[in-house]
């Protein structure tokens, strides 16, 4: 019984040190403006996506067709998971209104070496749909974050 516990106990300890652990990156300075665009006023949005828990999800759902959908998943194979789901989840919350700052590097800046193309964003914004579809997030309500993800194409697109 008490080696069980202890046992339980390590795993408990492993498990949460696995999801602290992320990649060092340069220093950069943090600021909600690295988001690159502006929030919406009132948290409407957030609640119709069910909140952090369901923008968590979405994020989570996102992030498993940059590793499955065959047009993302070599620019994504050495991306940093555990970074990448937590500061897409911090951006996401903030632009949608809610109660989070955004900590993540510049995403211009982030993005000029990947050669992006439109048929991946294309891709990544179709994946998104299906995840926040599957979030049962209302269509208006998906249709207010497109609207201001759209000028993000200028700054991650290259061709
Ligand atoms: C509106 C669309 C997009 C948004 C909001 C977005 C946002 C982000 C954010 C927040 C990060 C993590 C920031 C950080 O680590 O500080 C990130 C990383 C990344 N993004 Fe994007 N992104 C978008 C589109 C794309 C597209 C279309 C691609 C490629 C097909 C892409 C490729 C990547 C990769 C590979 C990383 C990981 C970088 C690393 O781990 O070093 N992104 N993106």
């Amino acid at each position: 019984m008490r080696l069980g516990l202890t046992l339980a106990a390590s795993i408990m300890i492993l498990a949460s040190t696995a999801q602290a652990d992320e990649k060092a990156v340069e220093p950069y300075v943090q600021s909600d403006a690295n988001a690159g665009v502006l929030p919406m006023t009132t948290d409407a949005v957030f609640q119709a996506f069910h909140g952090r828990d369901g923008v968590d999800r979405i994020v989570h759902r996102l992030n498993w067709f940059h590793n499955h959908d065959p047009r993302l998943v070599d620019t994504f194979k050495a991306a940093d998971n555990e970074r990448l789901e937590r500061t897409l989840s911090e951006m996401l919350c903030y632009i949608l209104g809610g109660p989070c700052h955004y900590t993540g590097r510049e995403m211009k800046d982030l993005h000029k070496d990947m050669g992006v193309q439109v048929f991946q964003l294309n891709a990544q914004i179709e994946d998104l749909q299906t995840a926040m579809s599957e979030e049962h997030v209302p269509v208006w309500a998906q249709n207010k974050l497109l609207a201001k993800l759209a000028p993000l194409k200028r700054m991650i697109v290259v061709r």
